[in-house]
Order: C-alpha cells, then structure tokens, then sequence
C-alpha cells in the first residue's frame, strides 16, 4: 500500500564528477526495481543537482534538494527557491533536517516556510524531525516529534499535507554508527503516525511516508525495513557508496 522509499542523503560530499558518476551507477543497478517496486532518491549539493538531474533524467531515481528557501526569488543571497530546484530538474526537497536545525540555528517556524513553499512550488518535501540523544534521556522524545511535527506543518491542509514525507531522524543516530534499534524506530514512526491522525485524519496518516534515518546501512536495513510503519529510510554515509546504497535499496524492496 504505502511504496518503500529509500532516499540518499549525500550532504556536503562529492565533486563534479564523482557525483555524476554515483548517480549513474545508482541509475543503471537500480533500474529494475526504481520507480516500480521502491521509490529511490538522491539529494546532492545544490551545486551539483542540475548535473546530477541530467544524468538521471533518463531512469526512476529522483532528485532531491537538501534544502530550499521559502521565498520566490529576490534580494536573498545564497538562497534557491522552489522554482529554481523545479527548473534543474528536482522533484523533492529535505527540510527541517537536523543539521540545519542544530547547526544551522534553522527554526521550527523557518522549516515551516519552506515545507509550505516546497508544496507550493510543486515539490515533494521530505519533514526531517527528531530528538537529541540529551532529549531522548529526557524523555521528551514525543514532545520533540509532536512540536517538530506540529510546528513544520502548521497552516497547511491535508490535501497539502499528503504530499509529504517525514523522516525520523534521531540526531544522536546520525553519523554516529549508533542506530536506533527497529523496536525504538518503530515506536517513535508508530507515534508519529497516530498524531498524523489526529491533525489530520486516518486516510492520510495510514497513505503518508514515514522514512527511518540515522547510521542506517546495509546490514540493519532489513530489521527496520521489517517493521510495520517504517516505510523507507533517509540514508547519510552509506549512500556515498554505491554498492552499500544499491544493497539498502535491494533490501527496502
Ligand atoms: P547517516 O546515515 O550518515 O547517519 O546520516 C543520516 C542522515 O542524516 C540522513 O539525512
């Protein structure tokens, strides 16, 4: 019912060439099963989507942003709209994700604006949220999510809300080699998907996305793919290798 999606998330990494040619092996090894039986993405550095998006225009794997600005165009200096990502070739877009929030100082209302300007510039946003390792201890991990949650979908309708995955990304997993263990993924995507319910209604939390991502790799994918709302995972370090992404996607079918 709800496609797997698998997602490579390559942050601050690659060059000219070698993103093309991560993308053209991901194309070519995933092509009987991208598109049909798993939804696939990329989401390169700004600078190299338009390449990227060339070199995957002929096959099933998508294009995403890491990042958008809420604004259309102007007097915004280093900003990319929505309609530029559309015009080189993107069909989603990452916001909200943990190292823009904790990095970047991004805020819940600024994840906000870009979710809504993603929508309204016909893209696919990806709603990155989740806890700290210090809010986790804390207990707060579902106080995090629902305001997360609550606050980057503020203003916006089911219809509008339907186009959206969410990604669940315990920060204290990201890049740490520590990944959450499916029973902790689970019951957090399980949270999430009940909350969906209540802001919005039960069609919409049963058909939306819920993504797993932290330190996922090819030997844990099967375990969370395993579980009954995780349905795709937002993939860091181990999308850099082709073969350790090609593996997860083989998995996620
Ligand atoms: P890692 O897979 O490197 O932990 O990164 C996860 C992530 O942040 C994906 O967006």
């Amino acid at each position: 019912m709800r496609k797997p999606f698998v997602a490579g998330n390559w942050k601050m990494n690659t060059d000219s060439n070698s993103s093309v040619e991560l993308a053209e092996r991901i194309a070519s090894e995933s092509a009987d099963v991208a598109g049909r039986d798993v939804t696939v993405a990329v989401c390169p550095p700004f600078i190299y989507l338009q390449a990227v998006a060339k070199a995957l225009s002929a096959s099933s794997v998508g294009v995403g942003a890491q990042d958008i600005y809420y604004e259309s165009k102007g007097a915004f200096t280093g900003e990319i709209s929505a309609s530029m990502l559309k015009d080189v070739g993107c069909t989603y877009c990452l916001c909200g994700h943990s190292e823009r929030r904790h990095i970047i100082g991004e805020t819940d209302d600024l994840v906000n604006k870009k979710v809504a300007a993603g929508i309204g510039g016909g893209l696919l946003p990806i709603l990155c949220v989740g806890e700290l390792r210090a809010e986790r201890e804390a207990s707060q991990t579902n106080e995090v999510v629902t305001r997360h949650l609550k606050k980057g979908l503020a203003g916006l309708s089911a219809e509008k809300v339907s186009v959206v995955t969410i990604a669940y990304e315990p920060v204290w997993a990201i890049g740490t080699g520590l990944t959450a263990t499916p029973q902790q993924a689970q019951e957090v995507h399980d949270f999430i998907r009940k909350l969906l319910a209540e802001m919005y209604d039960g069609q919409l939390a049963e058909e939306i996305r819920i993504l797993y991502g932290g330190s996922v790799k090819p030997d844990n994918a099967a375990d969370l793919m395993g579980q009954r709302d995780i349905d795709g995972l937002l993939v860091g370090g181990a999308s850099l290798k082709a073969d350790d992404f090609l593996a997860i996607i083989q998995v996620a079918v």
